[in-house]
Formats: structure tokens, C-alpha cells, sequence
């Protein structure tokens, strides 16, 4: 049996994971209760908006394991509940939350964690709703001493902690970073010719939502970031819609990683620090590949500008994505065979150099790569993230509306990821 306690009477759990009957969440409460050096000693529970679902999920899992999930404690929160929620937030030290789109669900979360001191994370990428809780809600937090961390997954962290890394190896001044990533499908796993969907619908929506909300971006860009950054030479200029290095072809990546990483730079640049210039792209297989790419996208973003066309597309992900989005989510013999490698090339100037008479004179290149980025990393990403706001708050800011890069570049958050096969290496 689950345990059902009053609140009044709780202590706080160490985390508590909302949205636990999501494919993300799910996933994040089958890491947590397969233990493990990092997990066994932590107090958690889950969190959701039916009781039924919820204890159907814990007995999955508990079967899936083997594990003897008994103990834990199931908390029913709906996100148009603000006291649900506010009761929610009060239980955990750590909210992780994994009930998106965030643009839909995720501010009346944020503020019931701050209302309740309750630190957050989330694996968002989506740019809106994250520059928005920025805006409104950083001074809140920062009164409150309260983390809210965005884009704790696959979305940023390789891009955003990945510049950390550098900063961190790099002797002298570093001027700029372009990162090339690419995900991919085992060679021998693609022979088999098995269903081939990546990633879970939940994706999909906020990626369609994404479309929509690029024109509200810009005006949200001019409250959030009033004074520019002054421009360092040399300036990095974004490269062509395609561009080959290192005999593969790229083409620039409209993921959320860019504006993390400006986020991160343009809050230490403010703590006078030089920013590093951030630029990314996306390996594409072929020309034919990248031209269909490019009409889909642009079909997607019309259809995603009027509610009636973009509830079609967000009810019919298969249908849309060519079978790369499905309502089941991708399969475990998938999501175990997708590998991802993301390369940055830091350039700059050794140590000891004028940067303003000579030319650059250090290239480093790190590498950021693992297996299942949807639901490997993303996952590993979100709960050592927890982990190090509950171990290592005195090594982070006093609080605020993060980036991981803002929040975590003290910590031994990349060395957790590294040792849990989350590589972070330095390879030329
Ligand atoms: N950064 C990354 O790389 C990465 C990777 C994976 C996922 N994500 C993001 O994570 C989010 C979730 O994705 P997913 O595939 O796990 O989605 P999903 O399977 O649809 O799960 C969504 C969760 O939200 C819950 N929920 C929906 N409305 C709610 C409400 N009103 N109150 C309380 N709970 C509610 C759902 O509960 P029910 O079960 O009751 O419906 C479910 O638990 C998406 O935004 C996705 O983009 C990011």
C-alpha cells in the first residue's frame, strides 16, 4: 500500500517528481528507484493528477524493477489547482518537473515552488516559457532563496554546461564556441529495420508550440534583456543554412540551446566576466535530407500559427513527424540504440596574450556524448541537477531564475554526469 499522510504532519521529502505518469516522468521515477550510489539514501515521492494513474505507475514500476515501492509517497496535484500544487511544493525540498509543455502548465508550478520555498527543476526547451519566468519571477525567487532551473535535460545542458567545461579547461581568454551536434541511430540497429519513432508526443506538442511562439519571443527578448552586451572582437558571425566541417554537412540548430546560452553568458557578463560568443548547428545526413527538412519545418510553423490546424498536427504526431513522434513513445529497444555527440570548438587566445593586437591562437575542442538523449540523458541531467541544489547550494548562487550554466558552474554537477556515462572530454 502507498503511504497517505496530512500534510501538516510531513517532513519534506528530499524530491518530489510531478508528472511522474508522463513518458519523461516515468522514466525519472524508474532511474530513482533502481537506486544506485547517488539515490539510495534520498527521501522522494511522486506527484500527478490522478491518484489511479498514479498508483498504477508506482506498481509498473515496482514490477519493472523489482524494487519494493511501497514507501512512496503519492501526492495528486492538478496544475488549475493552485492549493494542490502549493500543498505539493511543500513536501519536497526539490520539485522535478516533468508536466509539459511548460508554456501550458508550468508557471502556476513555478510560482506555487517559490510560495512554498521549494527549489525547481524542469526539462524544458522552450524558450517562451522560460525567458517569461525569468522575467517575472527572478526577483520573487532570489527574495525567496529559491532555485528555478529550466532546460535540464538534453535541452541545454550539453550546449550550456558544455561552454561551462571549456571556461573551466581553457587557460587564457575564450572568444567564441561553435557547437555541432548530431544524435543518431546504432548502424547495426538500423539494419534490423525496426520502428524507428524517437521520441514521445509530450515532445512534439511543445515543439509545435514553439512555432507559434516565435513573434512573441521578440518583444519578450526587449523587457528581459534592456541593455545589450557590448561586442567582443572578433565577432562570431552564425554560418550559412548549411555548411560542411569535418566532411559532414550542418545546418544551424533552432533548438532552445542558443538562447540558454546567451542567458548564461549575458548574466556574466553582467557579473563582469567576458562572455563567450555561442553559435550551434545540427549534423544533417544528406542534401535531399536537409531540403525536405526545411519544407516540413516551414509547413509545421504555418499550420502551428491558427489553434484549429495546430490542434490537428499536435493530435496526429505520427502522422505530422513521418513517425518520429508517437502517443506510445519511442520503444526501450529505440531509445537505448539513439546515441548523441555534441562537439564544441572553443576559440580564443592562450594565456598571457593581447587579445586586442593579436590574432587567436587556441582552438579546444570538447565533446559532450551518451546514449538516449530524449530519456537517458534527459534524465541524468534533471536529477543530478536536483542532487546538486539539495548537496551543494553553498557552491551556487543565493537563488533566482537559473540557467544551469548561471547556477551550476561550481558544482561537480559535470562530474556526476561524467561518472554516470553523461561524458564530458576535452579531445583536441
Ligand atoms: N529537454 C529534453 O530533452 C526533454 C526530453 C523529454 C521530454 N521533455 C519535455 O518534457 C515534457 C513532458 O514530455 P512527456 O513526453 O513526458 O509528456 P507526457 O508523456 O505527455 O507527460 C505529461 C505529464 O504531464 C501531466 N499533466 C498534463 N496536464 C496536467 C495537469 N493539468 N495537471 C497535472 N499534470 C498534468 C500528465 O498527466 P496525465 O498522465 O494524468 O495525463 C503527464 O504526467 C515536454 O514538455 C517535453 O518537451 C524534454
Amino acid at each position: 500500500m502507498v503511504e497517505h499522510v496530512s500534510v501538516e504532519t510531513m517532513s519534506r521529502l528530499d524530491l518530489v517528481i510531478f508528472g511522474a505518469t508522463g513518458f519523461t516522468g516515468k522514466k525519472v521515477v524508474e532511474k530513482l528507484a533502481r537506486g544506485g550510489e547517488s539515490y539510495d539514501t534520498l527521501s522522494w515521492g511522486v506527484a500527478g493528477r490522478s491518484q489511479r494513474k498514479l498508483e498504477k505507475m508506482v506498481a509498473d514500476v515496482s514490477k519493472l524493477t523489482g524494487k519494493d515501492l511501497s514507501h512512496i509517497r503519492i501526492l495528486v496535484a492538478d496544475t488549475g489547482d493552485n492549493k494542490s500544487l502549493k500543498q505539493m511544493c511543500a513536501q519536497a525540498k526539490v520539485l522535478i518537473n516533468c508536466c509539459g509543455p511548460y508554456r501550458l502548465y508550468g508557471e502556476p508550478v513555478v510560482r506555487a515552488a517559490i510560495d512554498a520555498k521549494t527549489h525547481y527543476v524542469d526539462v524544458s526547451g522552450e524558450p517562451l516559457f522560460m525567458e517569461t519566468m525569468q522575467l517575472v519571477y527572478d526577483g520573487q525567487a532570489r527574495e525567496a532563496g529559491v532555485y528555478v532551473i529550466s532546460a535540464c535535460g538534453f535541452d541545454s545542458i550539453p550546449n550550456d554546461m558544455g561552454v561551462v567545461f571549456l571556461q573551466q579547461k581553457w587557460e587564457g581568454t575564450l572568444n567564441s564556441v561553435e557547437s555541432y551536434m548530431e544524435t543518431y541511430l546504432s548502424p547495426d540497429f538500423k539494419n534490423k529495420g525496426s520502428k524507428t519513432s524517437v521520441l514521445n508526443s509530450g515532445t512534439w506538442e511543445s515543439l509545435i508550440y514553439g512555432f507559434s511562439d516565435q513573434l512573441k519571443l521578440l518583444s519578450l527578448r526587449k523587457q528581459l534583456f534592456p541593455e545589450k552586451m557590448l561586442k567582443f572582437e572578433p565577432e562570431l558571425q552564425l554560418r550559412g543554412p548549411l555548411h560542411k566541417h569535418n566532411k559532414d554537412w550542418y545546418v544551424p540548430f533552432l533548438g532552445a540551446d542558443k538562447f540558454v546560452v546567451y542567458r548564461t553568458q549575458h548574466r556574466s557578463y553582467f557579473d563582469g566576466e567576458r562572455p563567450v560568443q555561442f553559435e550551434v548547428y545540427y549534423k544533417t545526413r544528406s542534401l535531399l535530407n536537409t531540403l525536405l527538412f526545411a519544407i516540413a519545418a516551414a509547413f509545421l510553423f504555418v499550420m502551428s500559427m491558427v489553434s484549429i490546424t495546430r490542434n490537428l498536427v499536435i493530435n496526429y504526431p505520427s502522422f505530422f513527424s513521418a513517425g518520429m513522434f508517437t502517443k506510445e513513445g519511442p520503444s526501450e529497444e529505440v531509445i537505448n540504440n539513439c546515441h548523441f555527440r555534441v562537439e564544441l570548438v572553443g576559440k580564443g587566445w592562450e594565456k598571457g596574450v593581447d587579445t586586442k593586437r593579436t590574432p587567436m591562437n587556441k582552438t579546444m575542442v570538447a565533446r559532450i556524448s551518451g546514449v538516449n538523449p530524449g530519456y537517458g540523458a534527459t534524465v541524468l541531467g534533471v536529477l543530478h541537477s536536483a542532487l546538486t541544489i539539495l548537496w551543494e547550494q553553498h557552491k551556487m548562487p543565493k537563488g533566482g531564475v537559473l540557467t544551469t550554466g548561471a547556477a551550476f558552474s561550481n558544482t561537480t554537477l559535470i562530474e556526476q554526469l561524467h561518472k554516470n556515462g553523461f561524458k564530458f572530454e576535452i579531445v583536441k
